[in-house]
C-alpha cells in the first residue's frame, strides 16, 4: 500500500492535479449524480443515525473533488462536522476557500439546517490514518473507487471507508456511489463479507443500462443496513438479478459453450489435440 500522504509519485495525484488545474468545470463537477438524486436512497439508512448520534457527528467524503455531496448530506441531516478529502492539494485549497467564505452556499436541499463545521484535507483514500477507526457516522465515496486502478487500490479504499465508519454503537454507514458494474458488485460483496458488515445496493438513474439508459449504483455498507426497511425497486431487482445470472449489467444470458474460444481443432475426433 502507498503511504497515506499524497506524494509526487502517485499516478492519481499526477492525473487529477492536471485535471483540476486545466479544467475549471471539473472544480464544481458532480460525478455520477448530485445529492438530490441520491438522498432518497440514503435517507432510510442515514436518518436513524441522527437520533442515536452523539453530540458531535462526522461525515467524511473521500476523494470529494469539487462535489458538495458530503457537505450537503451533513447539512441536510444536521450532522455537526464534515471532512472533505482529496489527493490533490489544488482542489483541496479551492474547497477551503469555498467553505470558508460561505459554508452554506453549496447546499441545495436544506436551507434551514445549521451549517456543519467543515474541514478540507489532503488525503490518500487508500489509507487515512488521521481519521480514527469509527470516527465517522457516514463515509462517502462517489466516483473515487471508480477512479482507482486495479482491485488492490479499490479494495484498500473500500476497507478504509468501512474502518472509518466502524463505530462501536454500530450506526455508521458507508455510501459508495459508482458505475453500475458486475465487478463493483463483486468488490462490494467481498469487502462486506471480510469486514462483516451488511450491504445494500440500489440502481438509480433513468432506466435499465441494458437499454442504454444512464444508471449508477448507490451501495450502502454498515453493521445494521440489512435491518433497514426500504421500498422495492424494480430497476434494482432487474439489474442485480441479471448480474447474478449472467455476470453482466447488460447481457441477459451468460456466454454459452458455443461462445468459448477453442484453441485446438479436434476435427479428426481422436481426442488428441496435440
Ligand atoms: C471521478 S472524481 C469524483 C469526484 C467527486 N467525489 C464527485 O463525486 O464528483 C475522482 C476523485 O478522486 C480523487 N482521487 C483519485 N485518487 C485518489 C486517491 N488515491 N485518494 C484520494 N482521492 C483520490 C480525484 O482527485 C478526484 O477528485
Amino acid at each position: 500500500m502507498a503511504p497515506a500522504a499524497a506524494n509526487e509519485e502517485s499516478p492519481y495525484l499526477r492525473h487529477w492535479s492536471r485535471v483540476y488545474a486545466e479544467d475549471p468545470s471539473a472544480r464544481t463537477r458532480e460525478w455520477h449524480c448530485a445529492f438530490d438524486d441520491a438522498v432518497d436512497v440514503l435517507r432510510p439508512y442515514v436518518a436513524p443515525i441522527v437520533a442515536s448520534s452523539p453530540s458531535r457527528s462526522l461525515v467524511v467524503d473521500v476523494g470529494c473533488g469539487g462535489s458538495s455531496i458530503g457537505y450537503d448530506l451533513a447539512k441536510a441531516f444536521a450532522f455537526t462536522d464534515v471532512l472533505m478529502t482529496d489527493i490533490d492539494p489544488g482542489i483541496v485549497e479551492i474547497l477551503r476557500e469555498r467553505y470558508a467564505s460561505s459554508s452554506s452556499s453549496s447546499s441545495s436541499s436544506s436551507s434551514a439546517a445549521a451549517a456543519p463545521a467543515t474541514r478540507c484535507e489532503v488525503a490518500d483514500a487508500r489509507s487515512m490514518p488521521t481519521v480514527p477507526t469509527g470516527a465517522a457516522v457516514v463515509v462517502l465515496d462517489k466516483g473515487t473507487v471508480d477512479a482507482l486502478h486495479g482491485d488492490d487500490d479499490k479494495l484498500a479504499t473500500l476497507r478504509e471507508c468501512v474502518r472509518m465508519a466502524n463505530r462501536p454503537d454500530g450506526v455508521g454507514v458507508v455510501a459508495s456511489i459508482s458505475f453500475p458494474a458486475a465487478d463493483r458488485l463483486r468488490l462490494l460483496e467481498r469487502v462486506a463479507r471480510e469486514t462483516r458488515v451488511g450491504l445494500r445496493v440500489r440502481v438509480v438513474g433513468d432506466g435499465d443500462p441494458a437499454r442504454g439508459r444512464r444508471a449508477v449504483f448507490v451501495a450502502v455498507l454498515g453493521k445494521r443496513v440489512e435491518r433497514v426497511e426500504t421500498p422495492r425497486c424494480e430497476l434494482s431487482e432487474t439489474v442485480l438479478a441479471r448480474i447474478r445470472r449472467s455476470g453482466s449489467v447488460v447481457e441477459d444470458e451468460p456466454a454459452g459453450e458455443e461462445d468459448a474460444l477453442t484453441l485446438f481443432d479436434d476435427s479428426d475426433g481422436d481426442g488428441d489435440d496435440s
